[in-house]
């Protein structure tokens, strides 16, 4: 995995921009602030400005009692479940039946227990998420002059209003179809995300004459994704003929539509199964021409009706495309890569979103082979066959004797390594962190982190390693022979490098 901060501070700015310039050009009273979701990539560093925010109606209760004891005022906000429903694949928890926050009756309950309390000034945020991926600009305005009708309501009934809090969404577009009808793409950039969201805020506010608040995101995805990039080895692999059997055989059900026909477009139908079993391509093609030109020649004569002609045309369309579909699957290969899909790629196993993925090197030679990749799991879900714009293979180089071949899983900075498990044991990749640098590169490496050894994931997986390598290392002494070419410390050095290697592939140089 290599990281760019340069790249995170770049999209930090970005967004910053987005929304200043938004502010400015509208004359909007206040201003942005950002907010980092730290459950989008855990290896965000956090600053501290806590305002204490309700997903429940009964955590109120907790926070009076406990700033009661330690006698301080807490700046509260809460979430509020929105009636806007999203309807993307990331909307099934927001709406008026959404998993999250507070309902109207709940919110003007809350309003009234902290004024009973003397405790409205401390009401000062509104909080609500639509969901992530927010398809269009139409939506969000949607949502956003929901949310800022409730902060005006709140605003009447005497809270401290300060802060509008517009939780995440902001969408990036994985696939670069400027889509908002994908899962995988939304329909706006940065600017038009900002501009949408400051002109609901604005309009709703000037209608009811409340005080412009201040403008609060917590873009999670919109901000990680593009600062790292996985990067792994492939390794050439087998083209498959699965495919080929499958669509050719489904011809030999297909003798119905013979009824009726003269013995020679009988024999040719059987010639015509008898070489789709043996995979013969041409042969097929060969055999289904003759059968279609013989079946004409009959419907001429008038020996073939109407009907059994058009139907001959559709087994001759059928015959073509299985013939086509057989020869494409056959010239796709499949590459084997150094990686876990399931630790590194989770999205694309457990809701089937695609990444872009793309040689990293190589890059001036055209690649000339369509390929699939099977990862390093014995998972049978472990392979990536699926890729941008609904293709189900990859362009890639053949891969030389003794040459590396590197590919690179771009976009998967936001929530894929959080999500990422020990399936299979291979825990997450080794991290460097790549920043721009004056020397002579132009960038350096300003950190590199081993990702866990097999001793490591064995461990979180409650095993003892130690214990383990204790009794292999017993066992293997107790048969080892006077006369073996082994010595005791090549044993346990052997033994020693497996625990403390990576699960994954690793070249034999390196492993000293
Ligand atoms: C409350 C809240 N804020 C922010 C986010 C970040 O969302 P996104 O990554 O879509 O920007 C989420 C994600 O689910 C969330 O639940």
């Amino acid at each position: 995995m290599v990281r760019f901060p340069d790249i995170l501070k770049n999209r930090l700015e970005s967004l910053q921009s987005a929304f200043d310039y938004a502010i400015q050009s509208r004359g909007y009273g206040s201003h942005y602030q950002g907010v980092y979701p730290v459950k989008c990539n855990q290896d965000q560093k956090l600053a501290l400005n806590t305002v204490i925010v309700l997903e429940q109606e009964e955590e109120l209760d907790m926070i009076i009692d406990l700033s009661k004891k330690l006698c301080i005022r807490p700046v509260i906000g809460f979430r509020a479940k929105l009636r806007t429903k999203h309807s993307g694949h990331f909307g099934s928890t927001s709406g008026e039946k959404g998993k999250f926050g507070l309902t109207t009756a709940q919110i003007v309950r809350v309003v009234k227990k902290l004024q009973s309390l003397g405790m409205l000034d401390c009401l000062q945020l509104l909080h609500f998420h639509i969901g992530s991926m927010i398809p269009s600009t139409s939506l969000l305005a949607d949502g956003v002059s929901e949310a800022a009708q409730i902060y005006c309501e709140l605003v009447r009934m005497g809270a401290n209003m300060r802060v509008i809090d517009i939780g995440g969404g902001l969408g990036i577009d994985y696939n670069g179809s400027k889509s908002s009808d994908s899962d995988v793409s939304v329909g706006y950039g940065l600017e038009e995300y900002a501009a949408a969201v400051v002109e609901a805020v604005q309009r709703v506010c000037d209608k009811r004459s409340v005080k412009h608040p201040v403008i609060c995101s917590e873009s999670g995805r919109a901000i990680v994704s593009h600062q790292s990039v996985l990067v792994f080895e492939a390794f050439g692999g087998n083209s498959s003929n699965a495919a080929t059997t499958n669509a050719l055989s489904s011809l030999l059900g297909l003798q119905y539509l013979l009824e009726g026909l003269s013995e020679g477009v009988h024999a040719d139908y059987r010639n015509l199964c008898a070489t789709a079993i043996r995979g013969e391509h041409d042969a097929c093609l060969l055999y289904i021409e003759e059968m279609k030109k013989r079946c004409l020649d009959e419907f001429k004569e008038g020996s073939l009706g109407m009907e059994e002609l058009a139907g001959i045309d559709g087994l001759y369309d059928v015959v073509r495309k299985a013939v086509a579909t057989a020869e494409e699957s056959e010239s796709v290969r499949t590459y084997h890569v150094n990686m876990s899909v399931f630790t590194s790629i989770p999205d694309f196993w457990g809701i089937q979103q695609v990444f872009p993925i793309l040689p990293i090197h190589r890059l001036d030679e055209k690649p000339a082979v369509k390929g699939v990749l099977s990862d390093l799991t014995c998972d049978s879900d472990g392979k990536v066959d699926r890729f941008i714009n609904g293709e189900s293979s990859l362009p890639l180089h053949e891969i030389g004797d003794g040459h590396k071949y590197y590919l690179g899983m771009f976009l998967g900075g936001a929530y894929q390594e959080a999500l990422g498990g020990l399936h299979n044991l291979f825990g997450g990749p080794s991290v460097v962190r790549v920043s721009q640098s004056d020397g002579p590169q132009g960038f350096a490496v300003t950190s590199a982190v081993s990702g866990p050894s097999c001793g490591d994931v064995l461990r979180a997986m409650q095993h003892q390693p130690e214990l383990m390598f204790e009794t292999l290392k017993h066992r293997a002494f107790e048969h080892l022979r006077e006369d073996s070419f082994l010595t005791a410390e090549a044993v346990t050095s052997g033994l020693a490098h497996t625990f403390n290697n990576t699960p994954y592939l690793v070249v034999a140089s390196s492993q000293s």
